[in-house]
């Protein structure tokens, strides 16, 4: 059902430090930040030939990626995204397996615009998964 793998998410204390860590020392290709208000983050896409990774920053209050940067001060992996062709799809034979789709169970808008939903991290080995219609 899954197919590509979308991008890695990262959450980072400092947008700046981690740019130059992208940049510089690893010589990707890097986006300027955009603030994202709905989803309580500023991101930066670094451009990979085969997929990208997201560097995310809490923006306002309660953005999730506060919280994960408490327990994980120093950043970290945050989520993985796999593309799928119909999210509703996807969702009901997810649910049908029975695994926990977070928040209404409605796809929201994500990063790139694009229909997201977000699947409970214990029901996939620990890793908080995002799956985006494209
Ligand atoms: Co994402």
């Amino acid at each position: 059902m899954i197919g590509r793998l979308n991008h890695i998410a990262i959450a980072v204390p400092d947008l700046d430090v981690a740019v130059r860590q992208y940049r510089d020392t690893l010589g990707a290709d890097v986006s300027e930040p955009m603030d994202l208000p709905h989803q309580g983050v500023t991101v930066v896409f670094v451009n990979l030939p085969n997929t990208k990774i997201e560097l995310l920053l809490p923006l306002g209050e309660n953005s999730t990626i506060s919280k994960f940067l408490e327990k994980n001060p120093a950043g970290g992996m945050h989520h993985i995204c796999y593309e799928v062709e119909d999210i509703i799809a996807a969702r009901d034979k997810l649910k049908a397996e029975g695994a926990r789709v977070l928040g209404s169970g409605e796809p929201t808008t994500g990063a790139h615009g694009k229909p997201v939903l977000f699947l409970h991290p214990k029901d996939f080995s620990g890793t908080l998964v995002e799956i985006e219609q494209v």
